[in-house]
């Protein structure tokens, strides 16, 4: 396609561009000064995969024990996850020993972690990762392992000993009077100790039933938030997630940004419940949504395609793209989403989702003039498509239309750059 001359107006363009993505939201509100999660976190968290499994007699290679880290540890450095940018190895729930020591400290469960939190975090850190371990606002785990309630100040000073470098803090067993007390307190706590250690929580999602949260002072304690129930290994999940996600969207999608994002949970790619279309709209929504990527996947058993989706460089670039704004849902209509992502250099990421559970590969037409605020193809677009497969699609005018062939429950990924950017 032919570009038409458009030298004379591109201040005036570039300003419009830039006063849309201005009235579009840019986060005034304060992020957690830590420094950290300046671009989504990414690393590997054991609960969807391993869940709460203390057989070590029976099942020596999927119980939560020093082992399972080690080897996924070792696995993250040799087959690239770690050179993709997945660093940070997750414990979750049921690492504890039941009961606290004599000082009132969390200690880890002897048998299973006989060289304790300390000597793994200095195996883990010994091979270029950070390891993240989990605790509960509450009297207890949601497991019923030691809550952290009334414990805040040891806990905090026990992780940052055992050089932890984040936590997930849950909400269970805790009542709403003390739960937002509780988060912040934990925050604080954390800063206090003066180890830099990534806050991780929950305190949206447990306030959901009762209130709507309030974002503006979640973001100044937490550097991500999980909104919605826990993720599992189905297609149903991954898709209530995006639905709860895109109907609550002006309530949560202003506040991503550098420093704190909205966590929709693990990704369960190369795990067992989705199809391979399904896999891909995960990973292509998640950027989309510029979501922490946790994997939770057994890295020992993982297929090449699944690996090769999971460590997609342009993917991973759109999920860490340096303007941190998060994507949301621009329409749905016959039975197809389209999601979009402003990303810097005046690019786009857009996705498109056939959620019809019948049938075969659909066509759907969009015109581009209609895409990034009206302004990602103006006057011109080169559109390339990262998923499921990458392809150059073409140079596209303001006044074209786009047609794309998308699988049941798949999703084509596409990368929109403005011809006077390239
Ligand atoms: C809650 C959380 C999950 C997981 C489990 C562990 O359900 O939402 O992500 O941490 O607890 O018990």
């Amino acid at each position: 396609m032919k570009l038409r001359s458009r030298a004379p107006n591109l201040g005036c363009r570039f300003m419009l561009r830039f006063l849309v993505l201005v009235l579009c939201g840019v986060p005034g509100v304060r992020a957690l000064d830590n420094g950290l999660a300046m671009t989504p976190t990414m690393g590997w968290l054991h609960w969807e995969r391993f869940v709460c499994n203390l057989d070590c007699q029976e099942e020596p290679d999927s119980c939560i024990s020093e082992q399972l880290f080690m080897q996924m540890a070792d696995l993250m450095v040799s087959d690239g996850w770690k050179d993709s940018g997945y660093t940070y190895l997750c414990i979750d729930d049921c690492w504890m020993a039941p009961e606290r020591d004599s000082k009132g400290r969390l200690q880890a469960d002897p048998q299973r972690f006989p060289g304790g939190i300390r000597r793994l975090a200095n195996y883990v850190h010994s091979k270029g990762l950070k390891l993240g371990i989990y605790a509960d606002v509450g009297n207890k785990t949601c497991e019923g392992f030691p809550g952290s309630f009334g414990y805040y100040d040891i806990d905090a000073q026990t992780f940052a000993d055992w050089e932890v470098d984040l936590l997930k803090f849950d909400g269970c067993f805790c009542d709403m009077e003390h739960l937002v007390y509780g988060y912040k307190y934990m925050s604080l706590a954390l800063n206090r100790t003066g180890r830099s250690i990534v806050y991780s929580c929950e305190w949206p999602f447990y306030l959901w039933p009762y209130y709507k949260p309030n974002y503006t002072e979640i973001r100044q304690y937490c550097n991500h938030w999980r909104n919605f129930a826990d993720i599992s290994d189905s297609w149903q999940s991954v898709k209530s997630t995006l639905d709860w996600t895109s109907s609550n969207q002006d309530k949560i999608v202003d506040f991503a940004g550098p420093g704190g994002w909205n966590d929709p949970d693990m990704l369960v790619i190369g795990n067992f419940g989705l199809s391979w279309d399904q896999q891909v709209t995960q990973m292509a929504l998640w950027a989309i949504m510029a979501a922490p990527l946790f994997m939770s996947n057994d890295l020992r058993h993982i297929s090449p395609q699944a690996k090769a989706l999971l460590q997609d460089k342009d993917v991973i670039a759109i999920k860490k793209d340096v303007l941190g704004k998060q994507g949301y849902r621009l329409r749905k209509e016959d039975n197809v989403e389209v999601w979009e992502r402003p990303l810097s250099n005046l690019a786009w990421a857009v996705a498109m989702i056939n959620v019809l559970e019948i049938g075969g590969p659909r066509s759907y037409s969009i015109p581009v003039a209609s895409l990034g605020r009206g302004v990602a193809c103006n006057p011109a677009c080169l559109i390339t498509q990262l998923l499921p497969v990458k392809r150059k699609v073409g140079v596209y005018q303001w006044t074209s239309s786009l047609k794309m062939r998308i699988n049941p429950t798949g999703t084509v990924l596409l990368r929109i750059e403005e011809t006077s950017y390239l």
